[in-house]
């Protein structure tokens, strides 16, 4: 689908179920107030592009107070929750994975569901917690179903991932999965040819590393995976004894 068939696709859908409220009440749909207001103040059929102050926010829960009712891609009209992040706004190390799945547009925060349980283990196999590090996606709502982000939500919300890393300034970045990895090193290549080496992203250390949903369909990815972590240890522990 194209990006314009997709909001025509979605103006059907919000007629439909501006129908469906005409003849059975506001039991489907509750939010029609918030839509048509969201809706008037978009000039472009669905797109909002605000006058973005968030760019200037000087810390993450104020960048989080500004962006957390993004509108600017569709996925804004069909999210529950906007899963911005979550961790430590002062973390050295960044977790990138792809996007909300159910459990996480549920509850708004990253990588909470089975994924995110076995990411956990991840992170305490190299002798971190959740709490110490930053998790966030590359974009921040739901894909409908868990199919892949569409370039162009990617576009518009990996804007508020920059600002993500300039404000928590890691310096390290494990991306998880093909998606992440390919857009910060804007590359197609995959994952087994990106993996392996430390890569340079402005100047933060990235490590490539599997995706825990992968490796819940694959045991054979956990082993690389595990390689990758022993990788970012030995390099985040040469850094914190160098800085001692
Ligand atoms: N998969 C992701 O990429 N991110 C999440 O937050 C959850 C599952
Ligand atoms: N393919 C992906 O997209 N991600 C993985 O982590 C493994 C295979």
């Amino acid at each position: 689908m194209t990006p314009n068939e997709y909001l025509e696709f979605l103006d059907d859908a919000r007629r439909y179920f501006l129908q469906q409220e005409d003849l059975f009440g506001n039991v489907v749909y509750r939010e029609e107030d918030d839509v048509k207001r969201k809706k008037a103040a978009a000039p472009d059929r669905g797109f909002v592009y605000p006058d973005e102050p968030w760019v200037s926010a000087r810390s993450v829960h104020s960048l989080w107070e500004q962006i957390h009712e993004c509108v600017k891609c569709p996925l804004g009209y069909s999210r529950t929750k906007f899963v911005f992040g979550t961790g430590n706004p002062k973390a050295d190390v960044m977790f990138v994975g792809e996007a909300p799945g159910a459990d996480e547009d549920r509850q708004g925060e990253p990588f909470v569901g089975r994924a995110g349980q076995l990411l956990n283990k991840i992170i305490e196999s190299v002798g971190l917690k959740r709490e110490d590090v930053y998790i966030c996606n590359i974009i921040k709502c739901r894909p409908p179903n868990n199919r892949a982000p569409l370039p162009m939500e990617i576009e518009a919300c990996t804007p508020y991932l920059l600002k993500q890393i300039e404000l928590i300034k890691p310096s390290f970045i494990i991306s998880l999965g093909r998606t992440a990895a390919q857009w910060l090193l804007q590359t197609n290549d995959n994952l087994g040819k990106l993996r392996g080496t430390v890569h340079d992203y402005r100047g933060i250390k990235l490590i490539v590393t599997y995706h825990p949903a992968a490796l819940l369909r694959n045991e054979n990815w956990k082993r690389p995976t595990w390689e990758d972590m022993k990788m970012f240890k030995k390099l985040y522990d040469a850094q914190k004894s160098g800085q001692s």
